[in-house]
């Protein structure tokens, strides 16, 4: 097995959709600008949502537009249906992702659809992205654990994840939303997946709620998964106020990775100076 792993940074969407504070564009930016320095192939730092549900990703175009783009680097951008594909073609995002999740209770609250409802709005993007060729990654949320729904099970999540690669989606990333997942939780999620999903083709996206998510990421390694999604500085919430954490910090998986032996490829210098820019654009900083 290969002693190299991906960090999938995660910052500019994941962590900045949660913060209170409006964050103005050119600071976004210049997040952006930081994190295409520090040796990433994957940064997600758009979301073409609804502004009304997702007010903090208004401007995702503008940051497309104003980010110095890194040789090398895929900028990506969420996608949740065509009005949402259409914009991110035209801000120019190297690739995709569509999000669904394996409980109906999420579905329902984060995009207003069941989860059939959604695939069925995932498959036209698909169709169009397949035909310009622009890379579709995939997204399955609660893949342990619901805020609604109570615990998942396994081979539902198995079933979601399977019916996005089987559409088209390159990566399907795994994600423990609320950050409830333990070593044996996820262990046992991933075993019902990579039974019908290639784990190559897998990645882990594990919030930090709970502290656990560098011990949920050790489990992952153990079955294979070699892409983790993480966000600098713990974006999101603060990864030292229980109950309020977000995204596991890219710094920390960093280390942990180090220290078992793996590579990255992150410059640690640049990754430092990116986590205390994000912390310093914090609503509690
Ligand atoms: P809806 O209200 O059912 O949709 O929302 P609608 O079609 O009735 O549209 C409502 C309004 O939004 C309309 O405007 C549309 O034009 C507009 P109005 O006519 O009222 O003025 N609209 C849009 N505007 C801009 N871009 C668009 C778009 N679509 C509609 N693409 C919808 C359905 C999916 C749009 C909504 O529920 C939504 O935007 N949800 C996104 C929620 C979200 O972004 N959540 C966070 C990302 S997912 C996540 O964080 C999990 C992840 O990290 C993995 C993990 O941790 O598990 C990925
Ligand atoms: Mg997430």
């Amino acid at each position: 097995m290969s002693q190299s792993v991906e960090i999938f940074e995660m910052g500019p969407r994941d962590g900045l959709q949660n913060e209170k504070r409006a964050i103005p564009v050119a600071e976004k930016i210049a997040l952006v600008d930081c994190l295409s320095r520090a040796g990433f192939r994957r940064i997600e730092v758009a979301s073409f949502v609804s502004p009304k549900w997702v007010p903090q990703m208004a401007g995702s175009g503008e940051v497309l537009a104003g980010i110095s783009r890194a040789p090398g680097v895929s900028y990506a951008a969420l996608t949740p249906n065509m009005r949402g594909y259409t914009d991110a073609v035209a801000a120019g995002a190297d690739e995709i992702a569509v999000f669904a999740s394996a409980s109906e209770g999420f579905s329902r609250a984060n995009i207003n659809a069941s989860i059939t409802e959604s695939i069925e709005r995932f498959k036209p993007i698909l169709q169009a992205a397949a035909a310009i060729k622009l890379p579709v990654r995939g997204y399955v949320s609660c893949v342990t654990d619901c805020p609604f729904d109570g615990p998942t099970d396994p081979d539902q999540v198995a079933l979601v994840a399977e019916t996005l690669h089987l559409l088209g989606c390159y990566e399907v990333s795994l994600g423990d939303t609320i950050g409830q997942g333990t070593p044996e939780t996820i262990s046992k999620m991933l075993s019902a997946v990579t039974k019908r999903v290639p784990v190559s083709h897998l990645a882990g996206h594990y919030h930090d709620t709970s502290g656990r998510a560098l011990d949920n990421i050790e489990a992952s390694l153990a079955q294979g998964v070699r892409v983790f999604d993480a966000a600098v500085g713990g974006l999101g919430g603060c990864p030292y106020a229980p109950g309020a954490a977000g995204n596991v910090a890219t710094e920390a998986v960093q280390d942990h990775l180090v220290g078992l032996g793996y590579e990255t490829g992150l410059d640690r210098d640049v990754l430092v100076e990116a986590a205390e820019m994000a912390q310093a654009m914090r609503s509690d900083s």
